[in-house]
């Protein structure tokens, strides 16, 4: 059916959430309601949820509390939650939010539409967590896309089969699979014909893209993406240690459009909490893939995921992820205080930590990291990088010299992730030009444009 009205959708968590909150916006604009930024106007209200920590879920189970007030207001207003906390909860969600209308998982998309038909027929607290058993493949609409956006993320393979001790994302994504390889290249030769210049591709372990189907690894994948006219970069999240090849590395080193960076999380320092975590690796073997990629690719940006505070770790096991981030000298972290979640067996784990604790560990490591963000930004100066533009700079530096003082501020990031501010007249969104970078602070850099 069509209607006619305003669709409001908020998202937490990862970047796979960000991807399928378009692909949502896509379905409700097939079904006439444009995409709104102030939900007291909307007549469908999303929210796409994370479940990966507490705090996530907390914050999805805050945003619907605030359904129950809004429906008061407007009783026809449409209500749905959408994601990795409402596939975990299914119908429980009802008992916590009341004034839900659909809980729709996250392999039932292909059905949003149908919910919403029976909704507007009268039809209440409609769950599907069902797994449609095929990947939701729907190219997105296009027309609903900010111009400015040079930079997008794509979904090429769903769920997750390492388990992970500690991580939620098996059970709330399902079994590993992969788009195929045409699917992926259309939709990206479409994102370039709208002005993306810069493509970031998702799965949980993208280095075992392809396998299971027997179809394309992850390299030839790339390589096929690389030759994609109007694609200027390529990234992609996450990388698996465990299954990182040298096909790979030589892929990052050889092919001119993927970006010379390489997120690749490793969780600990220590060998026992490794193992406890099921991450199949060892400290010794992600050294040896580090070397690899130091080696290879020169120059190459590292970046990393670290949990601090899993069960039983010792002062010891810490004391070696302290000792990990020196020998490495990673350009970025995210780090994160262990969270129980009751679906992952490592709840049932002996040997807690306290939660103060964790929170001493998770600063000292973040203090350790901003002295080696820092020593990592201050080695660019001097040197003439490529920037992606991306937008205005929010930054205004004091102490410019006369002749920047009026121009405007833009700023854009490097192959590396960082972000630079430069000011300049003629640079446009989605033009990439080189920059000298003239000064380090500790989250971004400063430069000029080549010529100014
Ligand atoms: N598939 C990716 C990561 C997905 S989740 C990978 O394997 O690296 C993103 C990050 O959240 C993880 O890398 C991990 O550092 C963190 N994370 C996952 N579960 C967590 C939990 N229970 N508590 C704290 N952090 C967690
Ligand atoms: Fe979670 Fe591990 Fe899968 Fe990453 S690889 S999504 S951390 S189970
Ligand atoms: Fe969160 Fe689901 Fe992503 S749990 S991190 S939104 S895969």
């Amino acid at each position: 059916m069509k209607y006619s009205g305003y669709a409001y959708i908020y998202t937490i968590g990862c970047q796979m959430n960000v991807y399928d909150s378009e692909k949502l916006a896509s379905i409700l604009n097939s079904y006439g309601f444009e995409k709104t930024g102030d939900m007291d106007k909307a007549d469908i209200v999303v929210c796409n949820t994370c479940s990966i920590r507490h705090k996530a879920e907390e914050k999805a189970f805050s945003f619907l509390g605030r359904f129950a007030k809004i429906k008061k207001k407007n009783p026809h207003l449409i209500t749905v939650m959408a994601g990795c906390v409402a596939q975990q909860e299914g119908k429980k969600a009802f008992d916590r939010v009341p004034h839900l209308d659909i809980v729709l998982g996250t392999r039932a998309f292909s059905r949003f539409g149908q919910h919403i038909d029976s909704v507007k027929s009268g039809k209440k607290r409609i769950t599907d967590i069902e797994d449609s058993g095929v990947i939701y493949e729907a190219l997105p609409d296009t027309s609903c896309f900010d111009e400015n956006k040079v930079s997008r993320f794509i979904t090429i393979m769903q769920g997750c089969e390492n388990f992970c001790t500690y991580c939620v994302v098996p059970y709330v994504r399902g079994r590993e699979r992969s788009r195929s390889p045409e699917s992926i290249i259309e939709e990206i030769t479409l994102y370039a014909k709208a002005g993306v210049k810069e493509i970031t591709l998702l799965g949980q372990n993208v280095n075992s893209y392809g396998q299971k189907e027997g179809q394309s690894s992850f390299p030839e994948l790339l390589a096929g993406i690389n030759e994609i006219n109007g694609i200027h970069r390529i990234r992609f999240a996450t990388s698996h240690p465990k299954d990182l090849s040298m096909e790979l590395i030589h892929a990052i080193r050889d092919l001119d459009k993927v970006c010379n960076h390489l997120h690749l999380p490793v969780q600990s320092g220590s060998n026992q909490i490794l193992k406890k975590m099921n991450r199949g690796y060892t400290r010794e073997k992600y050294m040896d893939r580090i070397m690899a990629l130091k080696e290879q690719c020169r120059g190459i940006a590292l970046s990393t995921d670290i949990i601090v505070g899993f069960p039983s770790e010792t002062k010891e096991d810490f004391t070696d992820t302290m000792d990990l981030l020196r020998q490495i000298e990673f350009d970025s972290i995210f780090a994160f205080a262990y969270s129980d979640r009751s679906s992952a067996p490592a709840a049932r784990f002996s040997d807690q930590i306290d939660e103060k604790e964790k929170l001493v560990r998770l600063n000292r490591l973040l203090e350790l990291q901003e002295y080696y963000t820092e020593k990592k930004n201050k080695e660019q100066v001097g040197k003439t990088l490529e920037i992606l533009v991306e937008g205005k700079s929010c930054k205004k530096r004091d102490g410019l010299e006369q002749s920047f003082q009026n121009m405007e501020q833009m700023a854009g990031r490097t192959q590396s992730n960082k972000i630079v501010h430069f000011p300049s007249e003629h640079a446009r969104i989605g033009d990439i030009i080189k920059i000298r970078i003239e000064n380090a602070y500790p989250h971004s850099l400063w430069g000029h444009p080549l010529g100014a």
